[in-house]
């Protein structure tokens, strides 16, 4: 898949990176499944984005069991398949762990693991389907290189499992040319991390915060990387090598 991706599902999709994501895959001509939670934010998401019949919006809570086969079958019904996934959706927190809770580790686990196998059990079908295909996952670098000023270990349990999720898949679905990847970024300034981003700046090598746009390039590349697979690619201005 080196030129041009044709049809793609993208979740969490109505904010930040899974937003600029969709501009950037609809400005190269692509087909594109959007999904949020919140329906109305989603479809804010569908106007700004321009509409037109290369966009279809669906809502829904990617933890709910019917929300992959309702991605799956608007890829199908609209486009006739999916050759791109993007594992977008996504929720943080930092809490200190002797105050986290069991509702806390749910939140994340639901959200961020749960909804990313889910999702990817009901699309993966059409990639393979297609012959081929991409997963893009989105982690965090912080599971690798974790600080202690974003304490956040409840949230780390899910997006931990999203990295080794990818790896997994990737060696599971190779005989069938679906290559599965992930990107993690460092801190990324979207409404998810608010005010808060420049003042994390310094804890990047280079100095300052990511931009949404510095994450869709990441996810174009692995989408269309067809020697790449079982990545884990850090975008994140150097965080993960030192400070
Ligand atoms: N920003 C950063 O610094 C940073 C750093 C590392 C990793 N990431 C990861 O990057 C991804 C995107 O984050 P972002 O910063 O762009 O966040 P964001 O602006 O808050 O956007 C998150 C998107 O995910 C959707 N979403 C959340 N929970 C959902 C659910 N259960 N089901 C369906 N959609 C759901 C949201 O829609 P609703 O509002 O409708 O729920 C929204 O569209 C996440 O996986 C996040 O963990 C971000």
């Amino acid at each position: 898949m080196n030129g041009a991706i044709d049809r793609v599902v993208i979740t969490g999709a109505s904010s930040g990176i899974g937003l600029d994501l969709a501009r950037r895959f609809l400005a190269e001509g692509s087909r594109v499944v959007v999904n949020a939670r919140d329906a109305d934010k989603l479809e804010r998401a569908r106007v700004e984005l321009g509409g037109g019949d290369r966009l279809v919006a669906v809502a829904g809570d990617v933890s709910d069991p019917d929300t992959g086969p309702r991605l799956a079958q608007a890829a199908k019904r609209h486009f006739g398949g999916a050759d791109v996934l993007v594992n977008n959706a996504g929720i943080f927190g930092a809490k200190p762990f002797l105050e986290s809770t069991a509702a806390d580790l749910d939140r994340f686990l639901a959200t961020n693991l749960r909804g990313t196998f889910l999702v990817t059990r009901a699309v993966a079908p059409l990639l393979v389907e297609a012959k081929g295909g991409a997963i893009v996952n989105v982690g965090t670098v912080l599971v690798e290189q974790p600080i202690g000023s974003i304490p956040c270990a409840a949230a780390m349990c899910s997006k931990g499992g999203v990295h080794a999720f990818t790896r997994s898949l990737a060696v599971e679905l190779a005989p069938h040319r679906v290559r599965v990847s992930c990107v993690a970024p460092g801190i990324v300034r979207t409404p998810l991390i608010g005010d808060a981003a420049d003042s994390l700046a310094k804890i990047h090598p280079l100095g300052r915060v990511g931009e949404v746009s510095e994450i869709s390039d990441a996810v174009l590349y692995l989408a269309r990387a067809a020697f790449v697979t079982g990545v884990v690619l850090d975008v994140d201005g150097g965080y993960a090598h030192g400070r």
